[in-house]
């Protein structure tokens, strides 16, 4: 089974080397992390593979590295500055922010249903219909007898300018929409955690937010994960996400001339840079569409709620491609539409995860709502991965980004393609990034395909897979039944804490958090029936529960529970090997036994110019096994008395736990085989 929790791979990750908290000296910086030795090495190889597949197996994409900084232009015109934005609201008793959109899909039901209401029926004759009106889109008209349909509908249509409702009517349309929704099948997932979730978020940053949500009872989410009470809310505001700095000496004050002039963002995403290098590469590599671009870089997002470790951070890495394609019009028979293109790359894209080894129960693919869709796209395909406590999350998507970017960025671009597309012309670009077609003798503005994963995050994504806690063999039954026995006197004392701590009304002078106790109690006991499977698991939570180990009853369990665990159970990183960021670690049986070491020593040198390789006598082999099973090394050598005598050493595979005897003449060949090297 893969990991469990989120927690697991985070203590993993600290104790051995592959990420820690940025700035720890001075109490850490709001999700920003530092990766170590060994994360190094990972990170670098979930790249290496991405660029493996996507550069050089193809024949059709070229590499590149363009500027972090870039114009603040780029970021006008591409639409970021606008409309980069999430909603953000704070609550005013604790001061935290809170991303408006997932606070409510947190909610209950009833609560978002209410605030639901609550906003419809606000009589309201501006713009900000327009949000309720799509979600007529998602009722059918055999969900609603004619004039209830009729009547919804022409809110739709009083959006877009074509019909005028009589006001003194208004009451008449908007319980139309409330019966509709109410009826709708999709009225549940509509209401309560679908997409008018995002709605009424866009809604409350238009308009006054501050009342409703307090009144609907939309409460705050406390550190433990429980719900806190219902919280006073700030209004609700649009937050852009962009990191902004200036180049050069500038002292000016935020918004002056002066200061917008000078002023720059940290790029958000690595694809403007591709987009403004569209026409560089074409021309200087001489090729013809369709070719695509890909970049591997940092990006930076001044997330309002990061968290889930390095799934959301502020700064990140991501691997992505501008897949540039023919416009429909000029697609000929035989050739791939822009559909076929973002077809194939979404299988493309899907079939590369697997490949490096995730279960295909675990990752999936789900298509955007409408409502959903980043302004460029006009389809957007997302590859989840099933995480574990937080479930689905975005690993990569897959965007039909049309002509959108490289319009936007170029001069002179036709009138009915600025209305398609809902641009301004651009008067600040030199350029005109279109390209001469010799088949069809015309000019074009390229249309993208766009897939884009993020690499910090695909790291998580492969380690959650990896990691397994496993027997290595059968425990003792009597120590088992031991463990067992004494769990219940754990879990009563726990209850007594729990208990005393609930008996301080006042929860910021608790020494000890009641619900924290009891899911520790939930949780061991759950542990016990899984026992002795679960040995690694009780150990964990019996040393890390806070104060578990002054309990008396777990003084006397911890010690039988790890050396147990110790003797009987390993954490093995079942890492593809392509990922592992020690392809292979090399030990003497005897340390001090010079003839053994030297040889071991010539091995690790002999493979360090391919590939990781590391050399450890600090422990015996047993143990040196664990440590290189914990942090997914795919094979081990052994050099033992037997070498001295025949030339072969013991290599170990870290999976199956086999060992076999090698000539040491076939190590190379044997190795640089299995890594396609
Ligand atoms: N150019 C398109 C684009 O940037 P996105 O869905 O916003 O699209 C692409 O981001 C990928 O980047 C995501 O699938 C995710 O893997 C990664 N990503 C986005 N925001 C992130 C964050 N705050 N922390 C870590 N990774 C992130």
């Amino acid at each position: 089974m893969p990991a469990r929790s989120i927690e697991q791979i985070r203590n993993l990750c600290k104790r051995r080397g592959f990420v820690f908290p940025g700035s720890a000296a001075y109490g850490g910086l709001g999700s920003f992390w530092d990766y170590g030795p060994l994360g190094t090495e990972l990170l670098n190889n979930v790249k290496r593979a991405w660029w493996r597949d996507v550069v050089y197996k193809r024949d059709d994409v070229e590499g590149l590295d363009a500027a972090i900084l870039m114009s603040r232009k780029v970021w006008q015109h591409s639409g970021h500055e606008g409309t980069f934005q999430d909603p953000l609201v704070h609550s005013k008793k604790t001061g935290k922010p809170y991303r408006l959109d997932k606070l409510l899909s947190e909610q209950q039901q009833p609560v978002v249903a209410k605030l639901f209401q609550a906003v419809v029926m606000q009589p309201s004759n501006d713009s900000r219909w327009q949000d309720f009106a799509r979600v007529l889109t998602y009722v059918t008209p055999e969900e609603a007898k004619d004039d209830e349909y009729a009547l919804a509908q022409a809110i739709a249509r009083e959006q877009s300018g074509s019909y005028q409702i009589d006001p003194s009517n208004r009451d008449a349309y908007v319980n139309a929409v409330i019966r509709l929704l109410n009826k709708s099948a999709l009225q549940p997932e509509c209401v309560a955690f679908g997409v008018t979730v995002d709605a009424i978020a866009k809604y409350l940053v238009r308009g006054s937010s501050q009342n409703l949500l307090t009144s609907a009872g939309v409460v705050e989410r406390g550190d433990t994960g429980q719900t806190a009470n219902a919280a006073d809310w700030t209004e609700a505001r649009r937050f852009n996400l962009m990191f902004v700095s200036h180049t050069g000496p500038v002292e000016a004050a935020a918004g002056t001339a002066e200061e917008l002039a000078s002023r720059v963002y940290l790029r958000p995403e690595t694809a403007q840079g591709i987009f403004m290098n569209f026409a560089h590469v074409q021309r200087s590599l001489a090729r013809k569409i369709p070719f695509g671009i890909a970049q591997v870089g940092k990006a930076f997002r001044n997330e309002i709620t990061p968290g889930n470790f390095i799934f959301r951070t502020r700064e990140f890495e991501q691997m992505e491609i501008e897949f540039f394609i023919k416009p429909p019009q000029f697609v000929r028979e035989g050739e791939k539409t822009d559909v076929q293109w973002h077809d194939e790359w979404i299988k493309q894209r899907y079939e590369w995860w697997l490949g490096l080894g995730v279960d295909g129960q675990r990752l999936r693919q789900r298509e955007q709502a409408a409502d959903e869709l980043a302004h460029y796209s006009k389809r957007t395909v997302d590859l989840e991965y099933l995480f574990p406590e937080f479930g689905w999350g975005e690993v990569e998507g897959i965007a039909n980004r049309t002509d959108y970017d490289l319009s936007a960025h170029s001069r002179d671009v036709p009138e009915a393609d600025l209305k398609r597309l809902k641009l301004e012309p651009n008067s600040d670009s030199v350029e005109k990034f279109d390209y001469f077609d010799p088949d069809a003798k015309a000019r074009y503005i390229p249309w993208v395909i766009e897939p884009s994963a993020g690499a910090t995050r695909a790291m998580l994504a492969f380690l959650c897979e990896a990691y397994h806690e496993e027997l290595t063999k059968e425990p003792p039954q009597a120590e088992v039944e031991a463990i067992k026995a004494e769990t219940p006197a754990v879990i009563k004392n726990a209850q007594k804490k729990q208990k005393d701590a609930e008996k301080e009304s006042d929860p910021s002078k608790r020494k000890r958090d009641p619900a924290a106790i009891a899911a520790f109690c939930t949780a061991l006991e759950e542990a016990a029936t899984r026992l002795p499977q679960s040995l690694l698991e009780i150990n964990a939570l019996l040393e890390d529960h806070p104060g578990a180990q002054n309990l008396e009853p777990v003084k006397k369990l911890l010690p039988k529970v790890g050396k147990l665990a110790e003797d009987c159970t390993r954490v093995v990183l079942r890492l593809h090997p392509t990922l592992a960021p020690i392809k292979l670690a090399v030990f003497p049986l005897k340390a001090n036994k010079a003839e053994i070491v030297d040889i071991a020593k010539r091995i690790k040198h002999q493979f360090q110019g391919f590939f990781r390789t590391v050399y450890d006598d600090s422990a015996g082999i047993g143990r040196l096994y664990r440590r290189q099973d914990e942090i997914g090394t795919p094979w081990c050598i052994t050099v033992d008395f037997q070498t001295l005598e025949d030339n072969t050493v013991t290599v170990r595979e870290r999976d199956s736990m086999q060992q076999q005897r090698l000539p040491m003449d076939q190590l190379k060949d044997y190795f640089l085989t299995r890594l396609h090297m």
